[in-house]
């Protein structure tokens, strides 16, 4: 559904996105996985048009961005890394104003405000000022202004960062509903569970560069699904086991505190780039 060709944004001698090309299938759940600065935010906003591109092709079923805006911006929503929402205005009336500059017809914006108020679980604070709601509930609202018109493509630029644990997993039932709908959903985030909790297929993004894009158990097989950690004088290290016996026969042979335990997309992040991601 959604490609990107050869994508690249320079900023003067920066180059934030470097030569990224994926696909996005229809109805997937697709996520960019990458440490603060790796170029997701960019990427987002070259595929929702807010930033001009360098060079690269992205096309929406088919039809360029450069030729068909109207008709390919239409099909996209999108919740940015920060909140934008119109303080001043109630939650209903954030809603309403997206509804209208799309063009939606008074009775459609109506129901769809209901729905999506109803979705997101904030039909009592319709009438609050958005400035008035917690951190969650405002995300929440930008989930629901951005579907305010429909949209077949949602974008999501870390949908879930400073919320807390309990809040962020509500958020991620909530995208889970989403995609089961049919929705197809790019989403960035520096989160490892959230990425694998949620996504169908991860593409590692480091220094504006995509280093590896598969599915999530993919992923981490190819690494070793075991990891046996162990502290020496350099600090932690792990080494990767296809087994559990083949982890187990290792750490009886080594000394001190070993801890065997499922490796995870953060392991393979290190092993390719000797970066976290979460920092
Ligand atoms: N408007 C801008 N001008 C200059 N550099 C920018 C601008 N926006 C982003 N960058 C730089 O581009 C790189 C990628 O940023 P960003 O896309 O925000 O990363 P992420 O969202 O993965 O944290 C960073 O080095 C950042 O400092
Ligand atoms: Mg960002």
């Amino acid at each position: 559904m959604l490609v990107v060709k050869d994508l690249i944004k320079k900023y003067g001698e920066l180059t934030a996105v470097d030569n990224l090309s994926l696909e996005i299938n229809r109805g997937e759940f697709f996520g960019l996985l990458g440490p603060n600065g790796a170029g997701k935010t960019t990427t987002i906003r070259m595929i929702n048009t807010l930033t001009p591109r360098t060079s690269g092709l992205i096309t929406i079923d088919g039809k360029s961005m450069d030729r068909n805006l109207t008709e390919v911006k239409i099909k996209i929503g999108v919740v940015p890394q920060h909140n934008n929402l119109e303080g001043e205005m109630t939650a209903w009336e954030n809603l309403e104003l997206h509804g209208r500059i799309y063009g939606m017809p008074k009775k459609a914006r109506r129901e769809r405000i209901e729905e999506l108020l109803e979705f997101t679980d904030l039909t009592e604070r319709a009438a609050d000022l958005a400035r008035t709601l917690s951190g969650g509930m405002k995300r929440k609202l930008m989930i629901a202004r951005a579907l305010m018109h429909k949209p077949e493509l949602l974008l999501l630029d870390e949908p879930t960062v400073g919320l807390d644990a309990a809040v962020r997993r509500k958020m991620w039932d909530l995208l889970k509903n989403l995609s089961s709908s049919g929705l197809t959903v790019l989403l960035t985030t520096h989160y490892i569970e959230e990425a694998e909790i949620l996504c169908h297929r991860v593409g590692l993004m480091n220094r504006g560069r995509l280093i590896e894009l598969d599915t999530p158990k993919n992923l981490i097989e190819k690494v070793g699904k075991v990891v046996v950690e162990y502290f020496d004088n350099e600090g932690t290290k792990g080494e990767f086991f296809e087994t559990r016996e083949d982890a187990l026969a290792y750490a009886a042979g080594r000394q001190g505190n070993v801890k065997i335990r499922s490796s995870n997309l953060e392991d393979i992040f290190i092993k390719l780039t000797n970066r976290r991601v979460e920092d």
